[in-house]
């Protein structure tokens, strides 16, 4: 078998970009994964993945600055730009719209002009379902598909951090597209929805927390709100699909499974009776339809939900006490 080519993921030691730089280095590829401190310990975890002592090499680069991502990015014949500024938790003190648009927009736009100077063959950027669905024009009863795009200002009505991030997300989705219209990199897009799942790395990613929250934290109330979900592992593999069949092209919702919160939690419930479940459940008025049809076509398979929460929870409580109620 000749020399497997050599392609780098940014924000490498994070819960996505960890899975993907995990099933790539399974398969050979050798990774130049860029972070922020590569030698701080939350990155650990990537130097014991299978691969790594020889095929993986850590570069330090925040998505600002061009030069570093301009090394890490060279001799690569692919990219998959995962990093992104998410917010911690929805209900964490209030962001300004810059703090997501900044890194995302201007990292964006770095990481896109690394891979031209560099002469990139194809650069598969995550998106995410947040430059989708928030798109009140969209028709009710149709499932939204590629065609549908978050609109901008309804993401800055909402004033809150989740709001400012897809707004975030919408752009530098919209920017990676108009770069695509030009000839050399070939772009994808690929917008998954909530991502679950077990984690390589030692911190607890914000959307698992979203999951985490509803078994450990007794609330008193929560919203029936719905989410479309998927896995971390399914994503992983949504990106390298997405990134190796030559006929993929434009952008690909990436989702699951879409439930409401109710009945997460009766299936936590029924998976683990004894922790601390909210008191109550305010119904809201929420209904999303949502397809990933063009990702299925293209190959893309899912594993059952049941697996994906599963997974997340005993992998989340041997790194965290969860009080029994
Ligand atoms: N998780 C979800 O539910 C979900 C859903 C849809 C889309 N997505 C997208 O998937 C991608 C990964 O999300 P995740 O959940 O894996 O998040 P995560 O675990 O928080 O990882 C984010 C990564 O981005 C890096 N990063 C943030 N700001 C940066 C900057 N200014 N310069 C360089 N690196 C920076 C972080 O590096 P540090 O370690 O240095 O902070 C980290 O490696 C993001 O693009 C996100 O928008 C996630």
């Amino acid at each position: 078998m000749g020399e497997k080519e050599t392609v780098c993921v940014t924000g490498a030691g994070g819960f996505v970009a960890s899975w993907v730089t995990k099933l790539l280095l399974s398969e050979g590829y050798k990774v130049h994964g860029t972070a922020r401190d590569p030698c701080n310990e939350k990155n650990g975890h990537l130097k014991k993945l299978v691969n790594a002592s020889e095929n993986l090499q850590l570069f330090k680069a925040d998505l600002f600055d061009f030069e570093g991502l301009c090394a890490a990015i060279s001799g690569c014949s692919g990219v998959f730009h995962v990093a992104s500024s998410v917010p911690s938790d929805e209900n964490s003190v209030f962001h300004d719209e810059g703090e997501f648009i900044e890194p995302a927009l201007r990292g964006t736009r770095n990481v896109l002009d690394a891979c031209i100077k560099a002469k990139v063959k194809r650069v598969v950027v995550v998106s995410s379902a947040g430059a989708v669905v928030y798109n009140p024009k969209w028709p009710k009863d149709q499932p939204m598909d590629e065609e549908c795009r978050s609109d901008p200002e309804y993401c800055k009505r909402a004033k809150t951090n989740f709001g400012n991030y897809c707004l975030a997300k919408t752009m530098a989705e919209t920017e990676a597209l108009e770069y695509a219209k030009k000839s050399e990199p070939r772009i994808i897009t690929v917008c998954p929805s909530f991502v679950f799942g077990p984690m390589l790395q030692s911190t607890v990613n914000s959307s698992n927390l979203v999951l985490m929250s509803l078994l450990k934290d007794g609330l008193e109330s929560v919203e029936n709100r719905v989410r479309p979900v998927v896995d971390v592992r399914d994503v992983a593999e949504a990106l390298l699909l997405a990134y190796k069949k030559p006929e993929a092209g434009g952008r690909y919702i990436c989702t699951s499974y879409v439930i409401n919160v109710q009945s997460l939690v009766k299936m936590l419930k029924g998976l683990y009776p004894n922790y601390n479940y909210p008191k109550r459940i305010i119904e809201v008025n929420e209904d999303i339809k949502i397809t990933s049809e063009k990702l299925q076509k293209l190959g893309w398979k899912y594993r059952p939900l049941e697996e994906t929460i599963v997974d997340a929870v005993n992998d989340y409580t041997k790194k965290v006490e969860i009080k029994t109620s």
